[in-house]
């Protein structure tokens, strides 16, 4: 089993993916820890354990950064809800354990040769670990990130949300010289929730996991962008990479971001070698949307 971190904002996606993550026998969940970034602090840490709490797991959930590095926090509330969870009350989970994320992450390295980060939020709370004792960084397996874009943004018209939210992080992810995997837009973009797609996730008839996970996605506006046919489930895609890699085709590349001015957060992928500069990250480019689906009920179904 891959030893992992899961580093998040919940923030509606967020919450599936940290079902999927939970749910998946090959996955061993150590700490999840939390960043504001969707929605503010106080509801993305109330949320995370919350979710882990309806999981009946007993993942330590530990609080982080509340904004970035650098500039201004601004959360996501149009997508997501004032709650983060698109209006899905869950039951309150247990305590956060004490201490700060960059701490904890840490820690986990400290003790365990390779672990596994999953970054589906803004990058600043693996970025304080890794920034604060990089030799910890020869313990990183992978980083498998949901960030960026390589056509347009969504918060900005050049930046993806958690690349925007702190790009001074992502930038030490994508520096520090271990295998990073970027699940961007244009991947996500692949993986959107229908109503049809919800109802074969309710046919299946899980627990409260599967049903809050339900209730979420169709809380969850359609996107104009998607021509209001539904909404991309950005989060899980990260995970699912881990547990299904043959359901995507990926492509190896240089990705710089960009920290200033009005293309702040903008990452710049470079798909056909243009720069020549040496390749810094593994691009997941296609994903096999049934067989993500499948693989998302299929697992949300173990659970409680
Ligand atoms: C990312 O930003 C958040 O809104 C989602 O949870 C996802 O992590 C998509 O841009
Ligand atoms: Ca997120």
């Amino acid at each position: 089993r891959r030893v992992c971190v899961i580093d998040t904002d919940p923030g509606t996606d967020d919450a599936v993916a940290l079902w999927l993550a939970l749910a998946a026998p090959s996955l061993d969940v150590r700490l999840v820890t939390v960043a504001g970034g969707n929605v503010g602090l106080d509801h993305t840490l109330r949320n995370a354990r919350a979710i882990v709490g309806l999981a009946g797991r007993d993942v330590p959930v530990v609080a982080g950064a509340d904004g970035p590095l650098l500039g201004a926090f601004r959360s996501e509330t149009q997508v997501h809800g004032a709650d983060g969870l698109a209006g899905v009350a869950l039951p309150e989970g247990p305590p956060p354990k004490p201490g700060i994320a960059a701490d904890a992450i840490r820690a986990l390295l400290r003790a365990e040769p390779r672990v596994t980060l999953i970054g589906i939020g803004p990058a600043t709370n693996l970025a304080l670990a890794l920034a604060t004792e990089p030799a910890l960084a020869g313990r990183v397996e992978e980083i498998v990130l949901m960030t960026g874009a390589w056509a347009e943004g969504n918060i900005t018209p050049s930046a993806e949300f958690n690349a925007w939210s702190d790009p001074e992080s992502l930038a030490v992810l994508l520096e520090c010289g271990r295998p990073v995997t970027l699940a961007t837009l244009e991947l996500t973009a692949q993986a959107l929730v229908t109503p049809a797609r919800i109802a074969a996730l309710r046919a299946r008839g899980g627990g409260a996991c599967l049903d809050a996970a339900a209730h979420i996605m169709a809380g969850v506006p359609a996107s104009r962008r998607f021509a209001h046919r539904g909404h991309p489930l950005h989060d899980p895609c990260a995970v699912a990479w881990l547990l299904a890699p043959g359901l995507f085709a990926t492509r190896d590349v240089h990705v710089h971001v960009e920290c200033a001015g009005v293309a702040r957060g903008r990452t710049v992928v470079d798909r056909w070698d243009r720069s020549g500069v040496a390749h810094n990250a593994r691009l997941l480019e296609t994903l096999d949307a049934d067989g993500f689906f499948t693989l998302l009920g299929e697992n949300l179904a173990t659970l409680p």
